[in-house]
């Protein structure tokens, strides 16, 4: 398939869309990889991985569990552990940070951006090998009990967990139009809708 038609069927698989087996190790390599290719400013690599395997998920979503209701704060129980054990029927989860160099003249905002990148790699290269993925961010993943749960120290900023394992069934989603979001400049200030535009009046 083309690489444009590839990228504009990719959709997300939900933990409960998804099944087991998990990637195996060489398909998790190839994930991994794409990572590696990621736009980086200053070749920094702020990029932290971190897998927990199947046999190790539901000990993870408890010691989450765990901490988040210890530290939660405000939020209610009851949805503390509704989405710890949503989590618990994924067949592998990862999780991604941001390994920030500071101080640098890199921003710390570029580095978790250039994490924010290698996780949309991660997700199109599990759609290369047909595996179902999911971004999943989790109020927890702020909590200094959660991040020691990861063996992340406070230089290392979670930016997502992602769910892999094989989807239960193929979907096709509809995707938007570009026409809402896209604008050409028109000097200080002045935006007009890009494709309302006669052909000859934009560069692009
Ligand atoms: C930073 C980020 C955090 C997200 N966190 C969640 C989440 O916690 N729960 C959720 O259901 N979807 C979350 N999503 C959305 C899903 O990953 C997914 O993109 C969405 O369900 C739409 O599916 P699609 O990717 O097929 O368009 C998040 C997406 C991003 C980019």
């Amino acid at each position: 398939m083309p690489v444009l038609d590839f990228i504009y069927q990719r959709s997300s698989c939900h933990v409960h869309e998804m099944c087991l087996p998990a990637p195996n190790n060489v398909q998790l390599k190839r994930i991994f990889q794409a990572v590696m290719s990621a736009p980086d400013h200053g070749n920094l690599r702020p990029w932290h991985l971190v897998v927990v395997a199947n046999e190790q998920v539901p000990n993870m979503c408890e010691l989450m569990c765990e901490a988040w209701l210890e530290e939660g704060g405000d939020i209610d129980p009851a949805k503390i552990r509704r989405l710890t054990n949503y989590l618990g029927d994924a067949p592998m989860v990862v999780v991604v940070s941001a390994n920030i160099t500071s101080p640098h003249a890199v921003s710390r905002r570029d580095q978790v951006l250039s994490a924010a990148a290698a996780c949309q790699n991660i997700l199109l290269a599990a759609e290369e090998q047909d595996i179902a993925a999911v971004w999943y961010s989790t109020d927890a993943a702020e909590l200094p009990r959660v991040q020691q749960l990861f063996g992340l120290t406070q230089q290392q900023e979670p930016v997502a967990f992602i769910m892999l394992g094989t989807k239960k069934s193929e979907r096709i989603k509809p995707r938007g139009e570009i026409d809402k979001h896209c604008y050409q400049w028109q000097g200080d200030g002045e935006l007009v809708p890009l494709f309302a535009l006669e052909e000859n009046d934009h560069a692009v």
